[in-house]
């Protein structure tokens, strides 16, 4: 199975903060945002990922993650140059997608709850149509909103509607089967000239083939679109790192844990940047797990 993260966008909504950097790459607690959808590829077991962001930001994500060997990955970069929409990722990554199923996850999306990694196992690789994942939300209309029968299966789905028909936010993670680089390819452009990723959608419930996964109350999955949800995703993750004394999204620690990388090439990443408190916990890892 392939991933892709798509960091495109010019995160107008946060200016001036975004005005010189990338959305994906200001920090969430201790590291880049870019880290968190990162660390849910990894945790699916997904090692060749396809990152796909504006020319203008593409390079600071390449000095970030290189080629993702340090990771045991292979990481690949592909431009957006106008934002075309979401669904557009998947005839940028066409090549990269092949004869594959796909993961694709959206670069500002925080994801973080109890066994996750389960949920993400259960469904990498082996997709028959397309699984989504549902969230409730006190305002599903700043989302794509989706309803499900009791099987789970997708039986509504609307974006950003004006009186949503649920409060189920649909997450932007989104798995599929390799239908959907034709089905990309054929769907008509919003008004605004963007591949709706939601269409795309459509056509999978169109088949009875749209799985809708609920994540559940116990569950967080954080907004990154303002400059206030900004500040309490941060304060979420500080707060239970703090109280945990584990990081969430140390991609790393993912690495070390996945088999993806060796204990010493593990300390070795945190040495590197070892003036910092997240360089000493990455080295404090890996130390305890070569014990
Ligand atoms: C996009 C999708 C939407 C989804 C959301 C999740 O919206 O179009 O369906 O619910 O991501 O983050 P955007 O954030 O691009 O407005």
């Amino acid at each position: 199975m392939k991933g892709i993260i798509l960091a495109g966008g010019a995160g107008t909504r946060l200016y001036p903060i975004t005005l010189a950097v990338s959305k994906q790459l200001i920090p969430i607690g201790d590291k880049p945002m870019i880290y968190y959808p990162l660390s849910v590829l990894m945790l699916a077991d997904v090692r060749e990922i396809l990152l796909i962001a504006t020319p203008e930001d593409l390079p600071q994500f390449q000095r970030l993650l290189g080629d993702g060997a340090h990771l045991g990955l292979r990481i690949e970069y592909a431009e957006q140059a106008r934002p075309g929409g979401l669904a557009e990722a998947f005839i940028i990554g066409a090549d990269h997608i092949g004869t594959e199923p796909v993961v694709l996850v959206l670069g500002d999306n925080i994801f973080h709850g109890h066994r996750f990694s389960d949920v993400l196992a259960g469904h990498a690789g082996h997709v028959d149509g397309c699984v989504l994942f549902g969230y409730a939300v006190h305002d599903p209309q700043r989302y794509g909103v989706g309803e499900a029968d009791p099987e789970g299966r997708l039986v509504s789905i609307e974006e950003k509607p004006v009186h949503p028909r649920s409060n189920r936010a649909i997450t932007g993670l989104y798995f599929y089967d390799n239908d959907v680089v034709n089905i990309a390819k054929n769907i008509t452009p919003s008004p605004r000239g963007e591949l709706e990723i939601s269409d795309v959608n459509r056509v999978y419930l169109e088949r009875g083939k749209a799985q809708l996964v609920d994540l559940g109350r116990g569950f967080a999955w954080l907004d990154t679109g303002t400059p206030e949800s900004l500040q309490e995703a941060a304060q979420y993750v500080s707060t239970l790192e703090h109280r945990q004394g584990i990081r969430i999204a140390c991609v790393e620690e993912i690495a070390l844990r996945m088999g993806f990388i060796d204990a010493d090439a593990c300390h070795a990443l945190g040495k590197a940047i070892g003036k910092s408190d997240y360089g000493k916990y990455v080295m404090s890892i890996a130390r305890e797990f070569h014990d």
